[in-house]
């Protein structure tokens, strides 16, 4: 493998790395690396490779992806309901787009290891006290004091504990059936029945169940493949030595895989640190990057012929984040800078994180009529320039959170501190989540019935 050359799942240390917590003893940091390299791994290769065929099939207009999450899961959130909450919002909003979009939708959660967050300031100073910020529960702790904020390495291998915790979790519960499309009714969540879009989606259900006992009739057994879904898991690969430890080589299959998680991705910040792309130059997985505003053609093709030299389908999918305001005139010189170096990467459209802004009173929101413009701009300029947007990037929760503005409930910037709960970015809560579904599948049909007119 070409990309192999001179890489090592250490050789990003060689090069400065944006972003890292500064740990005060460098011997500690190895030993915490030593004993995470040491545990098994997370997820395996082969659901490594399995997702990347079917990201291949997004990037080439055959699949959907729906991935979504929290914009930094805290260890606290390690429990049975906030898993299960998430599982079901995803489910639920995963069956909308199928029944919207006739295409196979893959779930990709920001979870099972989002636990760490870039920041913009190296210091965070309240009076005359500066301290470390909060970089995330894998980093340090959020109350203002010098202990608590001071990076503590062992709390990667509290992230990792957490991680398998959680992926059991889901595993089991997949495993048992709670994924299966045969019970719907498994995913309710206990308020949806006053959601404003409780009939709609109620409607969506019976008429998949129809379809189902429509085609078990004709196929005169159940339709396997149906009956259990897939769930992979995804999450900023920030802190390197965390990545690091749990990059390892397989038997039967050549180069490097990280197994903490199937899907890492670099994120906007990082994107320009030669330490990151170093370190995911070299590993095996389908990667996605997130690109913003300050992306331009030149280094987006290098990026791309650096992540992607052999240009493997599945292997790179591009998160685009605009913002609503941002996006018409962002967006289409990358998808001609891509298409004219004729790479098959999967694109994607994360509305959340160019969307953010601050309410008088301070409060970090995101309205929900932005985040739903910039999906219908995203998908209108790939359909224009003929190019497929296959996929959608939220962070929400299963909770009924407060802090994202609009929604059918009409959510108001008063309403915020009712149930704020997230210590980085708004979030949609569940109602809101199933509602943005429903119009991205709307907008897709919609998309679909002028292709088919055209
Ligand atoms: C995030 O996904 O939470 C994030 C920080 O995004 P970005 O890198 O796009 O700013
Ligand atoms: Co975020």
């Amino acid at each position: 493998m070409a990309r192999s050359k001179d890489w090592s799942p250490e050789s990003w240390k060689r090069l400065a790395a944006a972003q890292q917590p500064n740990y005060p003893d460098p011997v500690e940091v190895d030993q915490a690396v030593d004993t995470l390299s040491k545990l098994p791994p997370l997820v395996t290769s082969w659901e490594i490779e399995h997702l990347r065929s079917v990201l291949a099939e997004a990037a080439a207009g055959k699949r959907f992806m729906l991935q979504g999450g929290d914009c930094a899961e805290r260890f606290d959130d390690c429990s049975p309901d906030a898993i299960t909450n998430k599982l079901k919002i995803l489910l639920q909003m995963s069956l909308v787009l199928v029944h919207s979009s006739k295409k196979r939708v893959i779930r990709v959660g920001r979870f099972a290891g989002q636990y760490a967050k870039p920041r913009s300031e190296d210091l965070e100073t309240r009076g005359d006290v500066s301290l470390p910020p909060y970089r995330g529960d894998l980093v340090n702790r959020i109350p203002f004091t010098p202990e608590d904020r001071r990076p503590d390495p062992w709390l990667m291998v509290r992230g990792y504990e957490k991680a398998a915790l959680t992926l059991n979790f889901i595993r089991s519960l997949i495993d048992g059936g709670f994924a299966d499309l045969h019970h719907p009714e498994y995913w309710d969540l206990g308020f949806l029945e006053h959601s404003p879009d409780a009939v709609e989606y109620q409607r969506m259900v019976e008429s998949i169940a129809d379809s189902l006992r429509f085609m078990e009739t004709l196929a005169g057994a159940q339709v396997g493949e149906l009956q259990r879904v897939d769930f992979f898991t995804s999450h900023e690969a920030l802190i390197l030595p965390y990545e690091q430890a749990q990059t390892r080589r397989v038997p039967r299959r050549p180069g490097w895989y990280n197994l903490s998680t199937h899907f890492p991705w670099l994120g906007m910040r990082t994107a320009a640190s030669d330490a990151h792309v170093e370190y995911f130059r070299g590993i095996r997985n389908p990667i996605a990057v997130k690109i913003g505003p300050s992306m331009t053609r030149e280094t987006l093709l290098h990026l791309v012929d650096v992540l992607d030299p052999e240009s493997e389908p599945g292997r790179l999918t591009l998160i685009h984040r605009f913002g609503v305001r941002d996006i018409a005139l962002g967006l289409p010189p990358l998808i001609d800078a891509v298409q004219s170096s004729h790479r098959a990467v999967l694109w994607c459209c994360d509305p959340m994180h160019g969307n953010t802004q601050k309410t008088v009173s301070g409060v970090k929101t995101r309205r929900f009529d932005d985040i739903l413009s910039e999906l219908e701009w995203a998908f209108d300029i790939h359909a224009s320039h003929g190019s497929y947007l296959g996929g959608v990037h939220f962070e929400l929760t299963g909770e009924d959170v407060t802090e994202c503005i609009g929604g059918a409930r009409g959510l108001a910037e008063v309403d915020l501190s009712r149930a704020y709960r997230s210590q980085v970015d708004p979030r949609l809560n569940y109602e809101q989540a199933l509602e943005m579904a429903l119009l991205v599948g709307r907008k897709m049909g919609s998309l679909a019935a002028q292709t088919v007119r055209a």
